[in-house]
């Protein structure tokens, strides 16, 4: 098996886990800046509070103008509402008044009170007391730049994320063109190198069928199956390498020819049958010479999968009005819970000769060409699996 899947996987774990280690890591370092500046925050409404009982309690006027103006103004950042001990207010700073009710102060009391609500969620208020026994309030908040530093990392991360995701898409989908580009265009050039020596070929075979010396030679039929059998190829490879045409074909038919082509060329400890539930007059949109190449594909690794002695079963079921489902069972090994994923992916195998191209071609026939589905719809280790083609109607 080519490891490249487990690399990417790898690959895959380790950036998310370095992303979240960033993660985390800006998330610790902006909680520790916010408790630093809340405490400070706090300090300086503790000094603030101070300077206020000094000042209420002052014996005289001396300190008074050194208070009010270094201590009670120095704090222009820290919301803080004054109030009595009924919570009535006398005092208000650093406290957004929206526009439309500054020249209110009905309203403006009333938008104070529901701050000093806010405020008593954040903090207990700071009691000042009077030397009479009376006491006054000290109520704050987190300045705005707090609060904002607060929310500051997970914005942050949410925007990168977004941004991550964006570039994620668009990486994935640029990848995914290209690729589209590599199977389309080897599929062209294999076609188009194969078609000259093969109408050159198909004009050899036509003449010496034709001449009389070998007249009766066995040789010539196997040559002419070969010859029919390249014609078959290069015709597939030139349908995956343009926009094939969908025709209305009768499914069971198609599928029948199929298998019965196949048969001759498989061994005979396998058994086919081919079963719908179905009248046989039931059409699908699909491409035969890309339907029958799936068809092969799956069946050669039903075969791989028996080692070349079992059943398969072909069944047809409609699927409501709008589409049919082919579903093709072996009694093969079947597939691991754990690998059922990978089976599609180009490059995935267990064989020793396998590429892993056959269901990653045959996914794209299907999702692709025919805008349906495969997929394994059961799969048992050691009793066999189903994989399960659905076709538009
Ligand atoms: N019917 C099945 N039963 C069990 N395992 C299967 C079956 N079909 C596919 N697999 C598993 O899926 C793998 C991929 O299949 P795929 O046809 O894409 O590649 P491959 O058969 O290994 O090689 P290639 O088809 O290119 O020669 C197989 O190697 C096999 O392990
Ligand atoms: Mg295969």
């Amino acid at each position: 098996m080519i490891p490249i899947y487990s690399q990417k996987n790898r690959i895959k774990l380790i950036v998310v886990i370095i992303a979240l280690i960033i993660g985390a890591a800006t998330i610790t370092y902006t909680n520790i800046l916010v408790s630093k500046l809340s405490e400070r925050e706090q300090e300086l409404v503790q000094l603030y509070a101070k300077g206020l009982r000094y000042m209420i309690n002052a014996p005289s006027d001396d300190n008074i103008v050194f208070i009010e103006e270094e201590i009670l103004s120095s704090n222009t950042t820290v919301p803080v509402i004054l109030t009595d001990e009924n919570e009535n207010i006398l005092d208000s700073k650093n406290i957004n008044i929206p526009e439309n009710i500054s020249n209110r102060p009905d309203k403006i009391n009333s938008y104070l009170q529901g701050e000093i609500e806010k405020m008593k969620e954040q903090h207990e208020p700071i009691v000042v007391p009077w030397a009479e026994g009376s006491v006054n309030y000290v109520f704050y908040k987190d300045s705005e730049l707090l609060s904002q530093l607060r929310y500051y990392p997970y914005v942050q991360l949410i925007v990168i994320s977004c941004f991550a995701l964006v570039a994620y898409f668009a990486f994935s989908y640029s990848r995914r063109a290209e690729q589209n580009r590599v199977w389309v265009g080897l599929a062209k050039e294999t076609a188009h190198q194969l078609g000259t020596p093969l109408s050159s070929l198909m004009a050899w075979y036509e003449y010496i069928k034709s001449s009389p010396k070998f007249e009766n030679e066995p040789i010539l039929e196997e040559l002419g199956k070969d010859v029919r059998r390249l014609e078959i190829i290069t015709e597939r490879f030139s349908n995956i390498g343009s926009v094939p045409t969908l025709r209305d074909e009768n499914i069971l038919q198609v599928t029948q020819n199929a298998i019965n082509y196949l048969q001759n060329r498989i061994s005979r400890k396998v058994a086919f049958t081919v079963e719908s539930t179905f009248s046989p007059g039931i059409t699908a949109k699909v491409n035969v010479s890309l339907f029958d190449w799936v068809i092969e594909n799956i069946c050669k690794n039903a075969v791989d999968a028996m080692e070349g002695r079992g059943s398969i079963n072909i069944q047809l079921v409609l699927l409501g009005k709008s589409s049919v489902a082919v579903d093709i069972t072996d009694t093969g090994k079947g597939i691991p819970k754990s690998k059922i994923d990978s089976v599609f992916l180009p490059g995935f195998t267990t064989k020793k000769r396998g590429w892993g191209l056959g269901l990653a071609l045959a996914k794209r026939i299907i999702d692709n060409y025919h805008q349906g589905r495969l997929y394994v719809k059961w799969s048992e280790v050691g009793k066999g699996t189903t994989f399960r083609i659905v076709l538009n109607r």
